[in-house]
Order: C-alpha cells, then sequence, then structure tokens
C-alpha cells in the first residue's frame, strides 16, 4: 500500500520524469519543450488525412512520427488527476503478467513494473517511436528488466496474461470488437482487463483519428456484452474493469 502511495506520488510530482525524459531523449533543451508540447493536440489532428486513409493503422505506424508523445504527454501532464485515477484503478486490479496494449508513452506500463504485485509487464505499441522512448525511460526509472517491448500481441509469444490494460486505444482501431475478442483469448479464468474508449471524433474534429461509425460501435457492444461481465469498481472514471464470461 505504502509503495502504490509512493507510485503515484511519483506520478502526479513529475509524471514519472517526464519532461527530463522527453528533453534527453529528444535532444531538446528546456526552452524548446514548451513548444514541443503547446498545440500538440491540433497538431496531432492536422496530421490526420482524413477519408484518404485507407488503413488506420498507417496514421500511427507512418504518419504520427512524435507528434503522439508530445500529444500523450501534454495530456498526462494537464490531466495528471485522471491518469493517477487510472493508476489506481490498475493498483486494484494488476497482478503477476500484463499486458499494456497501446501503451502509448508508458505511464500504466511503467507504473505496473514498479508493482510489487506485478511480475512481468508486455509493453504493446504499434508505434516505434513510442516503444523506443518507453524503453528509454523504463531504463532510466530502474525497471527495464520488468518490461518487454513488442510491436504486437503475437510478438509476446504469451499464450495468456492475468491482466489486460487496454485505455484510450479501442476507438483508434478500425474493428475494436475483434480485438477485444482477441482480448478475451488471451485472459484466464481470473484475469481481468481494464477497458475505455471514446468513439467520438470531437465537436471541432479534435480527434479526427477515433472510430464513431455506429455499425462498428454497436458490433464492439455486442461483442462486449455476450463475452465480458463487469466487475465493479469505486473510482469515478469511464474506465471499466471485466473478467470473462466464458
Ligand atoms: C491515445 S494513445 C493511448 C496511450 C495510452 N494507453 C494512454 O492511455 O495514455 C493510443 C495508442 O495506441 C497505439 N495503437 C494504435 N493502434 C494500435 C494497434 N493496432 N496495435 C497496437 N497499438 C496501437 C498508438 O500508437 C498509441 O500509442
Amino acid at each position: 500500500m505504502e509503495k502504490d502511495n509512493l507510485i503515484l506520488k511519483e506520478f502526479l510530482d513529475n509524471a514519472f520524469n517526464l519532461k527530463s525524459h522527453l528533453m534527453e531523449f529528444f535532444s531538446m533543451k528546456e526552452c524548446d519543450l514548451d513548444g514541443f508540447l503547446a498545440n500538440a493536440k491540433m497538431n496531432l489532428a492536422n496530421l490526420h488525412p482524413g477519408e484518404a486513409l485507407s488503413d488506420v493503422s498507417d496514421f500511427y505506424t507512418d504518419i504520427v512520427g512524435d507528434r503522439h508523445v508530445a500529444d500523450l504527454a501534454t495530456w498526462h501532464i494537464t490531466s495528471k488527476d485522471y491518469i493517477a485515477d487510472t493508476l489506481k484503478l490498475q493498483q486494484r486490479f494488476s497482478k503477476n503478467t500484463v499486458l499494456d496494449f497501446g501503451g502509448g508513452i508508458g505511464t500504466h506500463a511503467l507504473a505496473n513494473a514498479m508493482s510489487t504485485r506485478v511480475e512481468h509487464v508486455f509493453f504493446v505499441d504499434i508505434n516505434k517511436t513510442n516503444r523506443n522512448f518507453v524503453e528509454y525511460r523504463a531504463r532510466e526509472l530502474g525497471v527495464d528488466k520488468k518490461i518487454t517491448f513488442c510491436q504486437s500481441i503475437k510478438d509476446t509469444k504469451m499464450s495468456k496474461f492475468d491482466t489486460i490494460v487496454c485505455l484510450d486505444v479501442l476507438e483508434h482501431l478500425a474493428d475494436p470488437a475483434s480485438q477485444i475478442e482477441i482480448f478475451n483469448e488471451i485472459m484466464k479464468s481470473n484475469s481481468i482487463a481494464l477497458f475505455n474508449w471514446y468513439f467520438y471524433k470531437g465537436e471541432k474534429n479534435e480527434y479526427p483519428f477515433h472510430i464513431d461509425d455506429d455499425q462498428i460501435i454497436e458490433k464492439f457492444f455486442t461483442t462486449l456484452q455476450s463475452n465480458f461481465l463487469e466487475v465493479f469498481h469505486p473510482i469515478l472514471i469511464t474506465t471499466r474493469a471485466y473478467k470473462r464470461i466464458r
């Protein structure tokens, strides 16, 4: 418990040294950091080619570059209380072998790796810059032996996980229903998955990369409700905890 509180405090104090990691990893001076983080959300949105994009995953592999790191870093710094609540949620459920799917800048994977209840974290992200940045952060924070970095779930070579963390990712996928079916297959009967989603492009199209197609969303909820049972938690956030129904 005390260790959990220390991890939360470290995140709330400095987001696990995020700013210094950004400056060191991207060889940036302190005076350039604000520019890197400023307008990150709109800069990322403006990169999106709209309808011209035929494969959604190309956006995350080929187009975003370091813009997603900037966007996620700004979000984790400016919404630190919200992110801290998602870390509290992880602390309630994470154990043994953890898959962090779409791990971004690594906040959740790093916090899980710091936890004594977690044996190993598999950080999966389609974006190479994100993987390299979080690998660097894990070394700096001394938890690199507890994290393996992979481009896909298949690359982890693991057949089952005790915990799955998939936060703010499902709305970025062409077929979120298929993704949670895959999660279902790699969970044990007592595994827990933490999911949230935001199937909305925003009032001013701030999130042009989010899926908002009615049929895709209906298929997602049908799959979710037929394969997973929600496990109650008292934290007032949209992220939900699930176990397998069968
Ligand atoms: C909005 S970010 C969320 C990051 C992190 N989970 C968080 O809560 O801060 C979405 C992440 O999903 C990754 N991603 C998108 N499509 C993916 C895919 N098909 N497989 C793995 N990662 C993917 C992106 O590269 C990005 O890091």
